[in-house]
């Protein structure tokens, strides 16, 4: 494969480990709608199996997808794996009754959320915790609030790192003059480069910049240059969006889902991929 030939990106720091740029997201590992178990839950598991085996090392999860269910296999493949990944989970939402995603961003709902977590993976395994905001990208009391527990919580040992998700610039630049802050998760893609403000800004503070749906099906013409490009260097579409995400900004960690072990291995060689410049502004333009 012409990847082999490449030299590949440097790995990055994160919560003081080297760990490698691309990571891997849970979310695929549930029932349909994200609600129940996998179909397969031994297959599930020996997936993340061969994540660990291709050192895979960035591992984005939420107690309440299934809920627990990617948790509980995650837990158990970390088994004989603790101290080499960096495990970062997400709390401020939750599955009501009726089986909606609902908010749950009040201090006893983050703290409820935390000890589910924690039941899960036990005591000092956690690297960081996204607080998950939502569409309000508004500095609020409640966001102040709900950052604050986050600290509170951290410095009560159920974490290492706080990170932010779906927040905006006013959120980052307040949240940063309260704490550090790890890495931030937005939503960011060739099909989605509407969080290209707060990205650079992560980018200029040295914060990691975890991107959740990389391979978001975009416009007809967006899948078109993917194609274009994949055709060209023979690759897949899914490797050059993963790709463009790693020559975008040295600080992403792009966390692809998925149930198949054979597109793991796919997003996993990404990692190898280098794009030509024409690539990378032909993507960046594609709309
Ligand atoms: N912070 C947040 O608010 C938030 C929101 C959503 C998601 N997330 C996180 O971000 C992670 C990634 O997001 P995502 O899973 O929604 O989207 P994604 O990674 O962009 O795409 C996943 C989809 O692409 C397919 N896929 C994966 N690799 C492929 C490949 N090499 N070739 C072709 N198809 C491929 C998967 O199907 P197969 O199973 O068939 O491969 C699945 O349908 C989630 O797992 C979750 O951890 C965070």
């Amino acid at each position: 494969m012409p990847m082999s030939a490449t030299t590949g990106h440097s790995d990055i720091e994160l919560v003081g480990r080297r760990v490698p740029r691309i990571g891997y997201g849970t979310m695929r590992l549930t029932g349909p709608g994200v609600l129940g178990p996998p179909a397969d839950p031994a297959a599930a598991l020996r997936l993340l199996e061969r994540a660990l085996q291709l050192q895979i090392a960035v591992f984005d999860t939420a107690w309440y997808y299934g809920p627990d269910t990617p948790n509980q296999l995650l837990a158990q493949a970390l088994r004989r794996h603790t101290g080499r990944v960096v495990l970062a989970t997400k709390l401020g939402w939750e599955y009501d009754s009726s089986r909606r995603l609902v908010s749950a961003q009040t201090p006893e709902r983050l703290r409820a959320g935390m000890r589910r977590d924690l039941s899960t993976f036990g005591a000092g395994a956690i690297s960081i915790v996204h607080l998950r905001w939502g569409n309000d990208r508004a500095l609020t009391d409640d966001f102040r609030r709900a950052l604050a527990t986050m600290m509170e919580m951290r410095e009560n040992g159920s974490f290492t790192a706080i990170g932010l998700s779906n927040v905006g610039v006013a959120q980052l630049e307040y949240a940063l003059t309260q704490t550090d802050i790890e890495s931030v998760s937005n939503s960011f893609s060739v099909a989605d480069q509407r969080d290209e403000e707060v990205l650079d800004l992560t980018t200029r503070g040295g914060i990691a910049y975890l991107p959740w749906l990389p391979l978001r099906a975009g416009t007809a013409s967006q899948a078109a240059a993917l194609q274009t490009w994949a055709h060209r260097l023979a690759v897949t579409p899914a490797q050059v969006a993963l790709s463009w995400l790693l020559h975008r900004a040295a600080n992403i960690i792009p966390i692809p889902g998925t149930a198949s072990i054979k597109h793991l291995e796919e997003n996993h060689a990404a990692e190898r991929l280098q794009l030509p410049a024409e690539a990378l502004a032909d993507l960046a333009a594609a709309r």
